[in-house]
């Protein structure tokens, strides 16, 4: 294990240690009805997007407290959840033990070793791979590459530099962390859409889709020499995915709270803000 993963494992379990902090991190959702009412409004993308069904086998990456696992399960056959942090597996096994097709795994953080070759259908990952360098990150997609058979879809996202509001995010960024020289390893990091075509590829993987919008958002799936998945299941994914992309709504919303939050430290936006947020 290298001393970056450890640091992961110590960063987020310090972060989770209170109960509270753990909630907040996606949506600062504050107790227990937000963070259910949180995952209970977003799942349905995930389980959508990736035509999620009873005979499927799904893996979350980086799964956190289960915000969102604890309602992708009931539309699974078996959801499998991955953190590197003990703290976060713990409160995601209290938070799922009245679902009985669940399994929470602590994991090293960049592997996934308790997870056999083909063995899993659907994966996804949000908002994990932000917080890693890419060396994790690829490691991670060359593990779901491994763990996931032919034909099964992987949804993962990264925060977009080359979109307006992601390098407005990056200021934020720049704004909090730019002048230490001892940035925590958690921090939000950035790609562009070239970066991650490549990885994906590299990785083994056919992109399916990908939305291109302050998140970049893919959807890839491995490969299936044997063509088991036909062609009207792959036109009927290819149009499920759209669902998981983030809309001109979000944008807005999430313009003002950059800009409010930036304002906050003396800083303009060094982009153009949606048109209502001007
Ligand atoms: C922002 S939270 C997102 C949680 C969850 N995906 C959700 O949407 O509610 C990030 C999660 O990723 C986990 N994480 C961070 N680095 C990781 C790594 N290297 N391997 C696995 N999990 C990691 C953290 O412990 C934390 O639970």
């Amino acid at each position: 294990m290298s001393l970056g993963v450890k640091s992961y494992k110590a960063v987020w379990d310090r972060i989770a240690a209170v109960r509270e902090h753990a909630f907040e991190l996606v949506d600062e959702s504050q107790d227990e009805e937000a963070l259910d009412r949180s995952g209970r409004e977003n799942a349905p993308f995930i389980v959508n997007g990736l035509s999620i069904g009873p005979s499927d086998t799904v893996l979350e990456v980086g799964c956190g407290v289960a915000r969102l696992g604890r309602h992708v399960a009931p539309s699974a056959g078996h959801w499998i959840g991955v953190d590197v942090s003990g703290e976060m597996v713990a409160i995601a096994r209290e938070r799922c033990s009245a679902l009985d097709n669940v399994t929470i795994l602590e994991g090293p953080g960049d592997a996934l070793p308790d997870l056999e070759d083909d063995s899993i259908d659907k994966c996804y990952c949000h908002a994990v791979f932000i917080h890693m360098d890419k060396e994790d990150w690829f490691a991670y997609l060359r593990e779901v590459r491994r763990v996931l058979r032919p034909g099964g879809l992987f949804y993962f996202d990264v925060w977009n530099l080359a979109h307006d509001l992601g390098w407005l995010r990056w200021q934020m960024e720049r704004a909090l962390y730019g002048s230490k020289t001892d940035r925590p390893l958690h921090r939000n990091q950035f790609s562009v859409p070239e970066e991650l075509k490549l990885m994906v590829a590299r990785a083994g993987f056919e992109l399916r889709h990908l939305a291109e919008t302050f998140y970049l958002q893919a959807v890839c799936s491995v490969p299936d020499p044997e063509q088991r998945v036909g062609t009207s299941q792959r036109e009927a994914e290819d149009a499920a995915m759209g669902v998981l992309r983030y809309t001109e709504g979000d944008d807005r919303f999430f313009a003002s709270v950059l800009a409010k939050r930036l304002a906050e430290y003396g800083q303009e936006p060094e982009v153009q803000l949606p048109p209502s947020e001007r």
